[in-house]
């Protein structure tokens, strides 16, 4: 069972807390992030709560609390959960109001969920994955955290029944993000992503891979990239919080990414993303 906290309240997160009329149920009418915990510590917190922040004004949405203080509730929920190792979601909705379209005159609501790492076995990790290309069929809005997720999970579904963990969307004959993950391919030795703009959400991982690139002395080109280009790349890799540095290997179709194994530029990412979150 996981440990949750809900406007105040620390609860076991099975226990019933969000009332019927609560708009992220009604509407998804909030935004959300997911902040993974390394040995009690919350990886990049900073960044997520600043984009936890632009996501709610991006929706006109007043959270009600300012950064000290969800970094409070989460290092109490950190600490009451009895983990060291986490994913915490924090959502945020426009409170509890009868159902009406506008905006409530009430307060938001904040919970949070503390869940133990759902950790991906070694060797899972050591073969890579396949992914699935997919229309994204988003809005225009995708740079913000939003609680709707209909068109992310009617895609990433779409994939597990094609035997891939990913979908990897496409609009207008570019690759965008993964339904839950940023996407990237490696050519001649440099990694390629799609830019910052509103068709894809920036990722805290894709930042954190960004400055190991810099690092690394790995050119990092914010550029689109088409599924062929991608179908003909050296490497591929996801990016994501509960994924970190993931090799993508094969496609739908049984295609492979160059020989179907993992590439040296998302290991060499992997191994120092490890190290920058203390795992080693
Ligand atoms: C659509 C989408 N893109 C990218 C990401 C990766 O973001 P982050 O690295 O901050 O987890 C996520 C994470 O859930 C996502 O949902």
């Amino acid at each position: 069972m996981a440990l949750a906290y809900c406007n105040g309240s620390f609860i076991q997160s099975d226990e019933p807390a969000v009332p019927i009329d609560e708009r992220g149920h009604q509407f998804g009418d909030g935004v959300y992030e997911v902040i993974r915990v390394y040995q009690g510590r919350p990886f990049m917190l900073d960044e997520h709560l600043d984009r936890l922040f632009k996501s709610a004004a991006a929706i006109r949405l007043e959270i009600g609390h300012d950064g000290e203080s969800l970094k409070r509730i989460i290092g109490e929920l950190t600490q009451k959960s009895g983990l060291s190792d986490l994913d915490l979601y924090v959502q945020a909705t426009r409170g509890i109001a009868p159902r009406n379209h506008l905006f409530p005159a009430c307060p938001a609501s904040v919970s949070m969920t503390a869940k133990p790492f759902r950790e991906i076995p070694a060797d899972a990790r050591a073969a890579g994955i396949s992914v699935m290309l997919h229309p994204d069929e988003r809005w225009l809005n995708c740079w913000i955290k939003s609680l709707n997720l209909l068109p992310n999970i009617l895609a990433k579904q779409a994939a597990s029944e094609r035997g891939c963990l990913e979908a990897v969307l496409v609009r207008d004959g570019q690759v965008t993000e993964g339904t839950s993950s940023n996407v990237y391919m490696v050519k001649d030795g440099a990694i390629r992503t799609a830019p910052l703009s509103n068709q894809i959400l920036a990722g805290i991982t894709r930042m954190a891979v960004q400055r190991i690139a810099h690092e690394l002395r790995i050119p990092f080109i914010e550029q689109s990239f088409t599924p062929e280009e991608l179908r003909q790349a050296d490497e591929a890799f996801i990016t994501s919080t509960t994924t970190e540095v993931m090799p993508v290997v094969r496609f739908e179709d049984g295609s492979l990414v160059r020989d179907g194994k993992p590439g040296p530029v998302a290991r060499a990412l992997y191994e120092r993303f490890r190290a920058m979150t203390g795992q080693d």
